[in-house]
């Protein structure tokens, strides 16, 4: 197959994340609203799949055109090459969205889009029946933004956080993907402690671990790609095998996960236990206030409450007064905290080195970085 125009989506605030991410993977890429779009082939397919930490999911552009009409959005999207991507047993439901657009209703975008990708197909598998659609899941959606129509085709399936580790979750569990971007916007390298002292289910102990030995995050998944044909299996072996290979397995990490509640320490070793990391890390019943080490050069990197609810302010504004206490004097330890509370630093007692807005789910946060002294060189 040709070059395939691909998009590795990314939630709000994270795209230049994601477009480093895609860029470390050799693929030159432009970056968009929500989206980085770069050309790449099967083997691209499986390797962004595999590979990247902080993307939502990894779709293959099919077209893009200007569609003011059904009639246009039905001509345009039959003429393209559906038979190159679908086989005739696939199954293939349409999914839509449009904003700002003259097509504004989704069920007749998608139910055009359907019919205009059933008429291609039959016309290319010369049938005159319906399809059975008993086979691998190819999921179109039809995007609409200002009049423009982008039609692509997911090759993720379950979205891109679905790592496969999480068998139990807490109340307020972060997405995969947004505790990996936590501990990839610090500087960690992974022979340095690393703590999150409100770890709750773990994830972003455990994100920090398959970072610190360069596992891939998919490695403990499947995609909708890897039933179709014409990536190949033998295409999806080769990946998983280059990503076995660059596993640092014998790195060794100090990383720590604690929470005051001992059924998220449960939670978050369960969550372990399914991914192999039990070893890797280690979760513990610890309150913040008790937070102790004799490690120097480490970083904290955490989730604490956000106190939403306005009977939980006080408490809140205790725990981050307590934070303070604790991290404020850890000098060659750089903290890290997300939360949308927004006088964090006040209640902390130090105003941050750095913030950035980052959006969890739909809550904005800020995330308050302080930055701890840099090691001594080695002398040489
Ligand atoms: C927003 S949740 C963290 C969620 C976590 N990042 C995850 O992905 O599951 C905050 C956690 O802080 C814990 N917590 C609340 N007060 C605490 C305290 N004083 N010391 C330590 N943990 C505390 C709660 O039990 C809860 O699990």
């Amino acid at each position: 197959m040709s070059k395939l125009t691909l998009i590795a989506t990314a939630a709000m605030g994270l795209e230049a994340l994601v477009a480093k991410e895609v860029r470390n993977l050799g693929y030159e890429c432009q970056v968009d609203n929500g989206k980085v779009i770069f050309q790449g082939d099967e083997d691209a397919i499986c390797r962004t799949n595999l590979w990247l930490r902080t993307a939502d999911r990894v779709k293959i552009q099919v077209g893009e055109f200007k569609a003011t009409t059904f009639d246009e959005l039905f001509e345009k999207t039959k003429a393209l090459n559906w038979g190159q991507y679908i086989s005739e047993n696939a199954e293939f439901p349409v999914i839509g969205k449009s904003v700002k657009s003259k097509l504004f209703s989704v069920p007749d975008c998608q139910s055009i889009v359907k019919k205009a990708v059933v008429e291609k197909l039959r016309s290319t598998y010369k049938r005159t029946t319906w399809f059975e659609e008993t086979g691998p899941l190819y999921r179109i959606e039809v995007a609409l933004l200002k009049d423009i129509a982008t039609i692509t085709l997911d090759t993720s399936g379950a979205g891109l956080h679905k790592r496969g580790y999480r068998v139990a979750q807490g109340e307020a569990p972060l997405k995969e993907t947004l505790a990996a971007s936590l501990v990839m916007l610090t500087n960690w390298k992974a022979d340095r402690p690393f703590v999150d002292p409100f770890c709750g289910s773990g994830t972003i102990a455990l994100e920090a671990a398959l970072i610190g030995q360069n596992i891939a995050p998919g490695f403990n998944r499947e995609f909708a790609s890897d039933g179709w044909e014409w990536v190949g299996k033998d295409r999806w072996r080769r990946a998983r095998e280059e990503a076995e290979d660059l596993a640092r397995y014998d790195q060794k990490l100090h990383i720590i996960g604690s929470d005051i509640d001992h059924r998220m320490v449960q939670i978050a070793k369960e969550n372990a236990e399914e991914i192999g990391l039990t070893d890797l890390v280690t979760f513990k019943q610890m309150q913040v206030k008790d937070f102790m080490t004799k490690e120097e050069y480490g970083y904290v990197v955490t989730n604490p409450p956000y106190g939403e609810r306005l009977s939980e302010k006080p408490l809140v504004e205790k725990l981050y007064a307590e934070m303070g206490k604790v991290f404020r004097g850890m000098d060659t330890w750089s903290i890290y905290v997300l939360t949308s509370y927004p006088e964090f630093e006040k209640w902390y007692g130090a105003e941050a080195s750095k913030k950035r807005k980052l959006f969890n789910g739909f809550i904005r946060t800020d995330y308050y970085q302080y930055f701890g002294k840099r090691p001594p060189r080695p002398q040489l």
